[in-house]
């Protein structure tokens, strides 16, 4: 795996980890959150039955027993908390409650009427609740809420003050010789009373366990959380894919680049050593033929009178071999030479590439009697010294297959061809037969003629000019009016 894709990959895996924990943390916010408004309306239900008793017990069962005393269906000393007493029946209840709600799997729910001075010593306030209190009687208070932890569980804690204390509750709170006397006989006369008017003498305490609500809460965080996970991993799996199979393809151009560089390394050095190579041979080879031509001419020189007529020939027709033989090893070079090297992406004005064909072809042209003229020619893109030699072959070429009969007259002309120029080099010469067109642009496949001197090389050395251009080139016939060259190049801009 590349370094750069590793990277991107980790800082995925970084965000998305970074993501997946906010949200978890966000989520649990949120449970807590949950857990406190399902504690919130607990206590509001509780607050509400204890109102609901509250009223029963003053509206109902009190006014009933008032009632049967009045019509002396029951004794006037009668008391019973059981009946009358609305913080004994609020008791009740509540301990009811709890069974049922513990019968249904439920938490028991702390509910209590918490006094400092209680009748009932079941009533009795805890530090907390004294506390409270005692700050609500300064009037520092008028109602408690807090989240409290409690043996390690944490509670949604709300205490309210049970209304104070008037002249009628002081019947029973004040002083114990006013109090009825079966009360004083079952709850004795020293607790519950000596109270004073106004005093707040109890606390409603109601505290909801977080637990239910949080535990309810964080399956259902723990449900969303999984499945983000889930989706998380999927997303991320998704890109590791991705980037895994990207990495591949790169990895795969990057070693078919490589191999491509070695292999133009190579051939360029290959190049090299051929353009050596045919250097060395041709500079080698051309000695003896230097040599051979030369005592041939000696030959002529000293002999001429002793050989016979057709000796002589034999003589020239040597020298003439050695001739060709040594333009057809310079050819060579420089068909190796020029092509091998030179930039190939010069602005290249075609006229003054033509100026200096022609001026190399300036004797073969008035032997020749021949005329060469141009249309407008453009400016391309390439490398002078070979187009200069492509020209510069092409024109040779009709002067070389000239018609016997006429002299040659050469015609140069352009037209613009989708995106490349097209050139055509046309000329009244002998022609070309078709079924040789194919091969003309190949090394050593020379026009079949014996008496002509080209050596094969000429229009090899074109089309390859051409192909490096990146451009093409044809034939296009005219049978008996000579040949018309046609090949294409790009332009300068
Ligand atoms: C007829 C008598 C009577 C009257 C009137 C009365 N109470 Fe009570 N009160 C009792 C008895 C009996 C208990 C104890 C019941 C029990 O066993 O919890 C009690 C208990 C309480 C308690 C529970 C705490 C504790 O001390 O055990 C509070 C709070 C209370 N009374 C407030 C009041 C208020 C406020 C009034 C006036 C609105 C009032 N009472 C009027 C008889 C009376």
């Amino acid at each position: 795996m590349r370094s750069r894709n590793t990277f991107v990959l980790a800082i995925v895996l970084v965000a998305f980890a970074v993501a997946y924990a906010g949200l978890v943390w966000f989520y649990n916010s949120k449970t807590h959150d949950y857990a406190l408004g399902e504690a919130e309306k607990l206590v509001q239900t509780m607050l509400l039955q204890h109102k609901a008793v509250h009223s029963y017990v003053t509206k109902v069962s009190r006014p009933e027993i008032y009632r049967l005393k009045e019509e002396g269906k029951l004794y006037e000393e009668y008391f019973s908390p059981k009946t009358m007493s609305f913080t004994y029946t609020a008791r009740g209840v509540k301990d009811l409650f709890n069974e049922h709600r513990m019968k249904a799997g439920l938490e028991p729910i702390y509910f209590k009427l918490a006094s400092n001075n209680p009748r009932n010593p079941i009533n009795r306030a805890d530090e907390l609740e004294e506390r409270i209190l005692r700050q609500m009687n300064e009037s520092a208070l008028d109602k408690y809420r807090e989240v409290v932890t409690m043996d390690g569980e944490d509670f949604l804690y709300v205490a309210l003050p049970v209304d104070p204390m008037t002249p009628g509750c002081l019947k029973c709170h004040g002083d114990p010789a006013d109090a009825p006397k079966e009360l004083v006989a079952v709850y004795g006369d020293k607790a519950g009373f000596y109270e004073q008017d106004v005093k707040i003498r109890a606390l409603l305490s109601i505290r909801v366990p977080l637990a239910g609500p949080a535990g309810d809460g964080a399956r259902i965080a723990n449900i969303i959380s999984l499945v983000t996970l889930a989706v998380f991993v999927a997303i991320f799996a998704l890109i590791a894919f991705f980037v895994v199979r990207f990495d591949r393809q790169e990895r795969g151009i990057l070693a078919v680049n490589e191999a491509l560089a070695q292999s133009n390394d190579a051939l360029a050095r290959t190049n090299t050593d051929l353009e050596q190579f045919a250097y060395v041979v041709s500079h080698d080879l051309q000695t003896p033929l230097g040599s051979i031509s030369g005592y041939a001419q000696l030959l002529k020189m000293g002999h001429a009178k002793a050989l016979p007529a057709d000796g002589l020939k034999q003589l020239a027709q040597i020298d003439e071999a050695a001739n060709r033989m040594s333009a057809l090893i310079k050819n060579l070079l420089m068909f190796s030479h020029d092509t091998a090297r030179g930039a190939m992406t010069q602005p290249v004005n075609l006229h003054d590439v033509l100026d200096e064909a022609l001026t190399n072809l300036a004797i073969q042209i008035k032997d020749a009697g021949a005329v060469v003229d141009a249309d407008p020619l453009p400016v391309v893109l390439g490398n002078p010294t070979q187009l200069m030699r492509l020209l510069q072959n092409l024109v040779g070429n009709a002067l070389k297959y000239a018609h016997p009969t006429r002299p040659p007259v050469v015609r140069l002309s352009s037209r613009r061809e989708g995106e490349q120029w097209r050139i055509s080099v046309d000329d009244n010469g002998q022609g070309i037969p078709p079924e040789r067109q194919d091969e003309i642009f190949e090394v050593f496949k020379r026009i079949k003629d014996d008496t002509q001197t080209g050596t094969g090389v000429g229009l090899a050395i074109c089309k390859r000019i051409v192909d490096l251009h990146g451009g093409r080139i044809w034939i296009e016939n005219k049978p008996g009016n000579g040949t018309v060259f046609h090949f294409t190049l790009n332009p300068a801009n």
